[in-house]
């Protein structure tokens, strides 16, 4: 089956989208990692992809004169590079409906938290004020909510007695090194979110 080609999308440090270039490097991986992009010019990551032999581009959120237009062009040149999947990796800006939609099962995301639970930032701080005695991370499809959307895989990692947000984060950073591979694999391979079971579906279910 010819490998999917894929698209990162960073903003900063890059570490979760060098696993995915390196799972790629397997002959036996479902996709191939063909563009990063990054919104900042001042991204790590740029450097790491294009020393991985990976094309990486900066397309600049702040140069537009607003989210349609600077979304407009990262469209264009996803495909442009005939991008089936995007995966987003520490991408710090919000899309729009419009991007979501047109991008809808074929966009998937990273977050450091298990969701439901602690969507937006700072999430390991909140797990430790909150008590919480596990943490980890998930990988979903991206639906119009912030960190929301059919979850493809978790991690969990356990929360330690003294733990810092920065022992907590790095837990958690190497749970998301495995994770994010593993789960672009299954996208890669076709797997498709599970439909929210409907009313028609639920009245057919006999019950015993
Ligand atoms: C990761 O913790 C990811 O879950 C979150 O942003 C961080 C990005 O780190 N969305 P990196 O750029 O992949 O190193």
């Amino acid at each position: 089956m010819a490998r999917k080609r894929v698209a990162i999308l960073i903003s900063d440090r890059g570490s979760n989208m060098l696993s995915l270039i390196e799972a790629a490097q397997r002959p036996d991986y479902p996709a191939e990692i063909a563009l990063v992009i990054s919104n900042r010019a001042d991204a790590a990551g740029i450097d790491l992809a294009r020393a991985a032999g990976v094309e990486a581009m900066v397309v600049p959120s702040r140069a537009y004169a607003d989210r349609a237009a600077f979304e407009a062009e990262l469209t264009r040149q996803l495909e442009a590079h005939r991008i089936e999947i995007v995966c987003l990796a520490g991408f710090m800006r919000v899309l729009t409906p419009a991007f979501v939609a047109h991008w809808r099962d074929r966009l998937i995301n990273i977050h450091p938290s298990l969701l439901p639970a602690f969507q937006g930032l700072d999430t390991h701080a909140r797990a430790l004020a909150a008590g919480v005695t596990e943490h980890g991370c998930t990988v979903h499809y991206v639906r119009e909510g912030v960190d929301d959307g059919p979850i493809i895989a978790q991690a969990k990692v356990p929360v330690r007695a003294g733990d810092t947000t920065e022992t907590l984060a790095a837990r958690v950073l190497a749970e998301e090194h495995r994770l994010y591979p593993a789960a672009l694999a299954l996208v890669a391979a076709g797997m498709k979110p599970q439909p929210a079971v409907s009313e028609p579906d639920l009245a057919a279910i006999k019950l015993p």
